[in-house]
């Protein structure tokens, strides 16, 4: 790994940034993290990092960071950014000369208008045409949407109720998407690739919950909702009207056609991922 390099993290205080950064400290590698001013989450990144204030919505106020930097691991908060100010934010990498790893998704895949409900088909697309050196990393969903959609419900009882509990996915470990994204960010050979990033194994909803329930003790169970009442609460949690339908549509397909699971992770990593067990190991007490 090349400790000379200078890497700034978006996102750093995300799911996937802290692991990017505590990653890229151990390495050696000088490593930047870009926080709103005010980040109420400021106490996620790991000590070790040059901090610099900034926001993906105004893209002059990235210049001090982007100077002297090498590549940038690009995360875009989709649910809070409009997708029209990301010329302006390619331009200034462009400027300063940057790599760009962009965390992407295998959502690029099933065929969506590319912009209101596929914001990261939109990216790939304009990160492309801004002539940047990238590589792309099309995640499955990540193992903390388990947390970020149940654990409440499982706060305040034994049941998690949700839409298409027999969609197959392969969720992966945040950990593993920042494992990726850091050796594309500090060696060479990366460029120009497109990494289907997912996790080892195939599992219904039902059985990542089984999974957490094993974990945790519990004895948890699925009930099924149907989707037009999800899709409501998530446009009530922020999620964009279409981005919603989208997402939920894809879910309805993974049904009866379970989701892609590739050698991407352990091609890069010379490892296998991680499964969906060690991550709920990991966290069982976020469902205690
Ligand atoms: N979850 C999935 O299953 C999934 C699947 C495929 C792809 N992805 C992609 O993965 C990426 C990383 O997800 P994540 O879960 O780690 O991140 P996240 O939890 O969505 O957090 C977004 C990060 O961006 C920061 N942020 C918010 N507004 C910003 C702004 N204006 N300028 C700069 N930073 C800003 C947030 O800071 P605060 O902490 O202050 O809010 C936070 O650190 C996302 O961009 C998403 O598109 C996710």
């Amino acid at each position: 790994m090349d400790t000379t390099q200078r890497v700034l993290v978006t996102g750093a205080t995300g799911n996937v940034g802290p692991h990017a950064v505590a990653q890229l400290l151990r390495a050696g590698v000088q490593t930047r993290a870009l926080l709103l001013a005010d980040d109420p989450n400021a106490g996620r990144l790991p000590k070790g990092a040059a901090v610099h204030h900034g926001s993906l919505a105004e893209p002059d106020s990235l210049d001090a960071c982007l100077e002297g930097t090498d590549a940038v691991f690009l995360m875009w908060p989709f649910f809070t950014l409009d997708v029209t100010t990301v010329p302006a934010v390619l331009d200034k990498l462009r400027e300063h000369n940057c790599r760009v790893v962009f965390v992407s998704s295998i959502g690029v895949h099933i065929g969506l208008e590319p912009v209101d409900n596929n914001c990261h088909a939109y990216l790939e697309q304009q990160i492309e045409k801004a002539g940047l050196e990238w590589t792309f990393l099309q995640t499955t969903g990540f193992a903390c949407n388990a947390r970020i959609s149940w654990a409440a419900q499982l706060k305040a009882g034994d049941v998690v109720r949700s839409p298409y509990g027999k969609a197959v996915r392969s969720p992966v470990h945040e950990a593993d998407v920042a494992a990726m994204a850091v050796r594309a960010l500090t060696e060479d050979g990366h460029t120009g690739k497109r990494y289907v990033t997912t996790g080892p194994e195939a599992l219904t909803q039902i059985e990542q919950l089984r999974i957490i329930g094993d974990v945790t003790g519990r004895h948890l169970r699925w009930e099924d909702v149907p989707a037009h009442a999800a899709k409501a609460a998530m446009v009530e949690a922020g999620w964009p009207q279409p981005y919603a339908a989208g997402a939920l549509d894809y879910f309805e397909t993974l049904v009866d056609k379970p989701e892609t699971i590739t050698h991407h992770i352990a091609g890069v990593l010379g490892r296998p991922p991680r499964t969906f067990r060690e991550w709920a190991e990991e966290h069982a007490d976020d469902f205690r």
